[in-house]
């Protein structure tokens, strides 16, 4: 049975996301169906199709009580949308439905595993907990149990105010599922836990697979735990970073901790943190498996910072990231955006071994709505350029870029033309590989966002831009002189 609660929410979006125009979204990018979204949660595959849930409020275009957001694909590109799944109509879980995951169950139903939130953040008296819902794909019922992880379940001296974000998956050697949670240790910083349950009723406490110290931001939020080629990556999104040359910038930020897993004692070690995105809305990423064993991470595409600019008085707020694939190379997490993509390109433009000196615009390349193919091959090694660069989303009054830096190994993204009405940063810089001046670019264009995949995913750089949908076009320009290669798509969706 849904609550009244879950009712009138569901009644309310599919009211008021009436009043959004389609030519107010992005095309292929995930929003809310009204209001609010932050992070994904509940990416899985269910009876054959990739679910995803959101953080989720309908009723503002700012945070607010969570719900779970609910949204269906076949490919990663075209979404169904559902009614919100869950609402905060339990006393456990009033404050809100904080960030969690799904996974199918053997006898077909769907679990989620959330957060219950009950009490304000920070206050003494607040309680997170882990709780699970059961359904069909698109009604859910809270289960009866509730919650089934609780401070009892934690290592003396972990705060029960801050554990959150559960990410369930089902290991079929050990017959087990587990779960990894974020929380606060006693020394004020963060740490993932693991849990298992032969049942996912029963949960107990395993291990401390990495903690904080201290050293990378303060709580843990939203952790995921999977191998790629015999190589351990956990993800998390610290909160209360402190900068770190151009790995790791300040505030909300995500990391990825490399290692080894033992599977018997279930001992993480960790060899490395990473970056892994190096552009300016990019939090709480979370991956799944595909059936053919693809690993595909999508996160929240925005920074908390900015959320309190709404852009053009749209009645939304919030979208995730393209999908990407990852891998593992050299003990680097490698992403490039889901190969699915592909299907949807038309007006194919190619231009080969074209000069770039001064500002540039190629006939039939322009457009918000693109997937382009950019690779740079310098003719003159000993008179290396200086700089080269992709203008995006631009006319004469705005226009945001992508600069390479060869002598330095740098790439710049610089939105402060966009026309964003917000004393924030602007620009943010990614290390790359010195390839005497070669760079290839992918650019993933959706009116309101870029990402931009660097060396075939070496570096990601994701940001949001809302600029004017007019300013559309698309130019090179180089200090020195340098070649190029174009490949542009439009992203179309029918
Ligand atoms: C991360 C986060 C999660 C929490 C959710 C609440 O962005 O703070 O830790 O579950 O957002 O909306």
């Amino acid at each position: 049975m849904n609550s009244q609660l879950l009712l009138e929410a569901r009644e309310y979006e599919k009211i008021y996301s009436e009043q959004i125009q389609p030519s107010e979204r992005p095309v292929f990018h995930i929003t809310p169906w009204v209001g609010w979204l932050n992070d994904p949660n509940g990416f899985s595959t269910y009876k054959g199709e990739y679910h995803l849930f959101y953080q989720y409020y309908p009723y503002d275009v700012n945070w607010g009580p969570m719900h779970w957001g609910h949204v269906k694909s076949k490919d990663f590109i075209k979404w169904e949308r559902l009614p919100v799944a869950i609402g905060p109509d339990m006393d456990y879980d009033v404050t809100g439905c904080f960030s969690g995951s799904a996974i199918e169950l053997p006898d077909g139903r769907q679990l989620l595993m959330y957060t219950g939130v009950k009490g304000i953040d920070n206050t003494p008296s607040c309680r997170q907990t882990q709780c699970l819902a059961f359904g069909d794909g698109i009604d859910y019922e809270k289960y009866e149990g509730n919650p089934v992880l609780t401070v009892k379940n934690l290592p003396e001296g972990n705060s029960p105010r801050d554990f959150r974000d559960p990410k369930i998956w089902y290991d079929k050697k050990d017959e087990r599922y587990y779960a990894v949670v974020g929380n606060r240790t006693a020394d004020d910083s963060g740490a993932i836990l693991m849990f298992e349950s032969k049942d996912v009723l029963n949960w107990e406490y395993v291990t401390t697979l990495d903690s904080c110290k201290n050293e990378y931001g303060k709580m843990w939020e939203c952790p995921d735990f999977f191998e790629i080629n015999g190589k351990a990556f956990i993800l998390t999104s610290p909160q209360e970073m402190r900068a770190k040359g151009l790995e790791f910038h300040n505030g909300n930020d995500v990391i990825c901790l490399v290692g080894s897993y033992e599977r018997e004692t279930h001992a993480f070690t960790r060899e490395n943190v990473i970056p892994v995105d190096f552009g300016l809305d990019f939090y709480a990423p979370q991956t799944l498996e595909t059936e053919d064993g693809r690993r595909i991470m999508i996160g929240w595409m925005q920074a908390w910072e900015t959320t309190r600019f709404h852009p053009h008085q749209y009645q939304w707020m919030g979208q995730l990231t393209f999908p990407r694939e990852l891998s593992e190379k050299e003990g680097k997490l490698i992403q490039n955006p889901v190969r699915e993509i592909a299907n949807y390109r038309e007006n194919g433009v190619l231009c080969e071994g074209l000069k770039i000196v001064e500002k540039t615009e190629i006939p039939g390349v322009s457009g918000r709505v693109v997937d382009m193919t950019v690779e740079v091959h310098p003719s003159l090694i000993e008179d290396l350029y200086e700089e080269f660069k992709i203008n995006i989303a631009e006319n004469e009054e705005y226009s945001t870029s992508i600069i390479y830096h060869p002598h330095k190994n740098l790439v710049e993204f610089n939105r402060e033309n966009s026309g964003y009405r917000l004393n924030v940063v602007h620009t943010r810089k990614a290390p790359v590989r010195d390839q005497d001046g070669k760079i290839k670019f992918r650019i993933i264009l959706d009116r309101f966002s870029a990402e931009v995949f660097i060396n075939d995913g070496e570096q990601v750089m994701s940001a949001c831009f809302y600029t004017p949908l007019e300013a559309e076009g698309i130019s090179f320009e180089a200090k020195g002189e340098t070649w190029i290669d174009v490949e542009k798509y439009d992203i179309v969706i029918k």
